[in-house]
């Protein structure tokens, strides 16, 4: 099965199954680059990635990453995780983990991990419960270093700039009009506390 027909088959199980998926197709390679374009590669040394799909973002990572930048890319469907695994066990830098994205602090810490320098996320935020996505930004917040930035894709250009500038004091917005539909990415930094 292409990934188009297996992404397609997951946004049509979700409405019946309640697993978020939020979007129709795959991201596009054009806005897989556009969403990791502020990234310096020269000094990212540990990126997470949530929510990766068929991995069109992964695979744009996996590509520029120094090849001692530890990637980790956390996915809970796993249908997604099994086609993931094998497009990317050649890349030893880069470890596939079956979880759920809002426990992103303790899966860092069983990897030793307490920081990462970007976080990168397909995740469908906005449909998370308002709770969830405090909870999620907590954890964002809790490990990502100094500097660092929270990258997200969206469909919806712009429309949730406010959404985000909620949790971060630094928004800008990446535009990719080559994806279908013309979307791009949420590049944020220096979370707020959350209360
Ligand atoms: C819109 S798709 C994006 C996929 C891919 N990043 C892309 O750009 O094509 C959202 C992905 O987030 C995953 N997802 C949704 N909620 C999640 C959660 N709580 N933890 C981990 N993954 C999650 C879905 O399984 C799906 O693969």
């Amino acid at each position: 099965m292409n990934d188009n027909a297996l992404f397609l088959g997951k946004f049509l199980s979700q409405i019946t199954q309640g697993n978020p998926i939020a979007s129709i197709a795959p991201s596009s390679r054009w806005l897989a680059r556009t969403t990791i374009r502020n990234i310096d590669w020269s000094t990212t040394r540990s990126i997470v990635e949530l929510g990766a799909g068929t991995g069109p973002i992964t695979r744009a990572i996996a590509e520029r990453a120094h090849p001692d930048c530890r990637v980790l890319v956390v996915e809970r469907d796993h249908d997604f995780l099994r086609l993931l695994r094998d497009r990317f066990c050649e890349r030893p830098n880069l470890e596939i983990i079956e979880g759920d994205a809002r426990e992103l602090a303790g899966i860092l810490a069983d990897r030793g991990l307490d920081r990462v320098d970007h976080v990168v996320s397909g995740l469908p935020f906005p449909s998370f419960r308002k709770e969830q996505q405090r909870a999620l930004m907590r954890s964002v917040r809790s490990v990502l270093r100094t500097g660092g930035s929270y990258n997200q894709i969206t469909e919806l250009a712009l429309i949730y700039w406010p959404l985000y500038r909620r949790f971060f004091e630094r928004v800008e917005f990446a535009f990719e009009p080559r994806n279908l539909p013309p979307s791009g990415a949420y590049i944020c930094r220096d979370p707020r506390e959350i209360h």
